[in-house]
């Protein structure tokens, strides 16, 4: 019976039931996905559609990869959740891969991302109390305009989009905002003592592909060591071959004191973050002072090993730095084209293409539509801005028929 149904399902009457009985949180795009493989999804119809979004960057290793699936059958069938109150055959395993896969003393790992930011946050202020000194409940951690960390209610206390906290009050204290990719402001915050933390996210992804400035993300770190303040990195967007490096605070040399990784951790498979530090910061927090019922549990550790070795092994960092920089060239050779496109930046295969119109137009929405009539999925962000992030498996080749399917639809559109 319910094979039935489902089989007759089409695309209209899902999106009824999404709208009529789902909380109204989201305005996705008119398509309803199936199933997925590779570079590819498909629609209830059989449509076939270049997903460029790749979940928000969590299914970087491609849609189903079966190395990742498989891990996770094969756990699922023999184990799947312990808690941490006893220990499990796979957690040891996986944290002594993890962090030797990124360098770190130490792994402590969550679910999603607001999660593991939530953990770096308390590991952060533990670390001012205990090892730098700060008096108690005066640490403050500095943070910059435009940020997107996740949405739990001390996240959004220190967000500057009022979508995301505005009549969600009261918000937790402790934080200082400044403006991103400036140094100076930087400099000024870290004049305060109390200061135990520098929260930045090395591209602003949710804002629209911020790129900052070269060498701001090195003399960040560099400001923060100088004055014994920890560098925290949300590489939740970023991390795990996005922008062309395993890591994209790797592209200036930089090793955060506390590193941030959620989403493509697992492929996409399954909620999987983590938190990395050195010893000397991680080991602040003592049994029973913070934790997760599903954090660390064997099915994620089992997915995350599969997902960080198909990185590895099919060279996923190099394949986005070589397409991305394909990408750029053709966007930006379409942009001398069309006068729609007002800019094209990114770093690996996290691109945006800023549409020439207000952010309150229909302009980026409506070509995000007819690019999936066409064959290719986008979402705008903040209006006039398209975000580009295909799953790094692609191949140059489906690359530049993606290229194609942009450039006609922009062309169509600018006529
Ligand atoms: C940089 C960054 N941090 C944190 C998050 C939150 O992750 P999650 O949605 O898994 O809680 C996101 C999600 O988009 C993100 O881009």
């Amino acid at each position: 019976m319910h094979d039935v149904m489902e089989n007759r399902l089409t695309s209209q009457e899902a999106m009824r039931m999404e709208n009529e009985y789902g909380a109204h949180n989201y305005h996705p795009l008119p398509v309803v996905l199936d199933r997925g493989e590779g570079v590819y999804v498909w629609d209830l119809e059989g449509k076939k559609y270049y997903d460029f979004l790749s979940a928000y960057s969590a299914v970087n290793q491609g849609h189903c990869h079966p190395k990742i699936v498989n891990a996770m059958i094969e756990q699922t069938r023999k184990l799947t959740l312990t808690s941490r109150a006893f220990y499990n055959s796979v957690l040891g395993k996986y944290e002594q891969f993890v962090t030797d896969y990124f360098g770190y003393d130490k792994v402590l790992p969550m679910n999603t991302g607001a999660e593991a930011v939530e953990t770096a946050i308390k590991i952060c202020r533990r670390w001012a109390y205990d090892k730098k000194g700060v008096a108690p409940n005066a640490a403050k951690i500095i943070t910059c305009e435009g940020n997107f960390h996740g949405r739990t209610t001390t996240i959004i206390s220190f967000s500057t989009d009022p979508d995301s906290n505005s009549r969600f009050g009261p918000y937790t204290p402790g934080f200082e905002i400044i403006p991103y990719n400036d140094l100076d402001a930087l400099s000024k915050a870290l004049e305060d003592p109390n200061v135990a933390g520098f929260l930045v996210e090395p591209i602003q992804g949710e804002a629209g592909v911020n790129v900052p400035s070269d060498g701001y993300l090195s003399a960040a770190a560099q400001l923060c060591k100088e004055k014994n303040v920890l560098f925290l990195a949300d590489e939740v967007q970023t991390g795990i071959a996005r922008t062309g490096k395993l890591l994209c605070t790797q592209h200036e040399n930089v090793r955060p004191d506390i590193l941030i990784l959620g989403k493509a951790l697992s492929g996409g498979a399954y909620p999987v973050s983590a938190v990395l530090a050195d010893n000397e910061v991680m080991m602040v927090i003592k049994p029973g002072e913070h934790g997760s019922t599903f954090g660390g549990n064997p099915v994620a550790g089992e997915v995350a090993i599969a997902a960080l070795e198909v990185i590895r092994d099919e060279r996923l960092a190099e394949n986005a730095e070589r397409l991305g920089g394909l990408f750029r060239d053709e966007m930006n050779k379409l942009k001398s084209e069309c006068p729609l496109i007002q800019l094209v930046r990114g770093k690996g295969l996290l691109n945006a293409v800023i549409i020439n119109d207000t952010p309150d137009s229909s302009t980026a929405w409506d070509l995000c539509v007819a690019m999936k009539d066409n064959g290719l999925i986008a979402k705008p962000t903040h209006g006039n801005i398209i975000r580009f992030a295909p799953p790094l498996v692609m191949t140059e080749a489906q690359l530049m028929e993606c290229v194609a399917i942009i450039r006609d639809t922009f062309m169509a559109f600018a006529k």
